[in-house]
């Protein structure tokens, strides 16, 4: 794996955490490889997230509990290749911040070695030690609270969290002892609006969110769901700005339609030898008359 250098101009995590409290809300959107981190940063997002959600959204998984350190510095790697403004977070994965503080400290080495400038996990309180033990190594992380889909089984399903007084008290402490741990921001999931804006008047890093409401920093989609390509489910947070898996489907069927009809590939999208070459193939595998007869007369 070899270290991206960095971008002039790019986003920084300590910049983001400036953001707090200046009015412009923080846009983050997943990405997973370079294509898509050309797509993020051509629409000047300040955050590119890598998220774990590339097991559901590109690696076919049912949940995020599938990919591994290697498989998301694998992604960080193909965002970074793409050298984007925005900042590139890498998603820690599940068990890769669980086990202990030396594994967690090189599992986001790993992260930050593939491009990232800063991490993702998932966790309050109980993710203290592996907060500290990062920002210990130099690494800046991002908390993640409410709707935690690594902890899917323990919370008994992908379901809105802190929605009666004692969740939504658990929800801000968990937030205030991040932000006090150091943490520079906080994506908040899939909690009700008011939980979100009381989290975001009482931490003095950014909050960001995810079916959180409008009383956030900022927000965040993953890519495919904002694009249209990823159709099968389509929680109620989401806004679709394209429809592209219909308009890439279209497409397709255009291009095997062609094919099948034998309308690609024209002449202009053909690579031609010089005639005198032509003519003694042709002669060669008496094709001759056959091509006197399909290719236009010449001007
Ligand atoms: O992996 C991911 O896409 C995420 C966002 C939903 C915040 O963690």
């Amino acid at each position: 794996m070899t270290a991206q250098t960095p971008t002039k101009g790019r986003v920084t995590a300590p910049a983001v955490a400036a953001r707090k409290g200046d009015g412009t809300p923080i846009v983050m959107v997943t990405a997973y490889d370079a294509p898509t981190a050309r797509i993020a940063d051509g629409g000047g997002v300040d955050i590119i997230l890598v998220g774990d959600s590339v097991a559901n959204v590109v690696l076919g998984y049912d949940d995020t509990l599938q990919v591994t350190t290697a498989d998301m510095a694998h992604h960080v790697g193909a965002v970074a290749r793409a050298h984007p403004r925005a900042l590139i977070v890498g998603d820690l994965p599940w068990l890769s911040y669980h086990v202990s503080t030396t594994e967690t400290v090189h599992n986001a080495a790993t992260l930050v070695r593939a491009g990232a400038g800063a991490v993702k996990l998932e966790g309050g309180r109980k993710r203290l030690d592996a907060v500290k033990a990062i920002l210990d190594a130099e690494i800046p992380v991002m908390g993640h609270l409410g709707l935690t889909p690594q902890s899917v089984h323990a919370l008994g399903g992908f379901r809105v969290q802190g929605k009666d007084l004692d969740a939504a008290r658990i929800i801000v402490d968990d937030a205030v002892a991040l932000a006090e741990a150091g943490c520079f921001a906080v994506v908040l999931e899939c909690v009700p609006d008011a939980v979100a804006r009381l989290v975001t008047d009482t931490i003095p890093v950014p909050t960001i969110g995810i079916g959180a409401g409008r009383h956030c920093d900022g927000q965040v989609l993953v890519m495919h769901d904002l694009l249209g390509l990823e159709t099968r489910v389509t929680p109620k947070f989401v806004r679709r700005y394209a429809d592209l898996a219909t308009e890439a489907t279209a497409a397709v069927a255009r291009y095997a339609d062609d094919v099948r009809t034998g309308r690609f590939p024209s002449s202009e999208e053909t690579y031609h030898a010089a005639d005198t070459v032509s003519e003694s193939l042709n002669l060669y595998t008496g094709d001759a008359e056959e091509d006197a007869r399909t290719e236009p007369a010449p001007a």
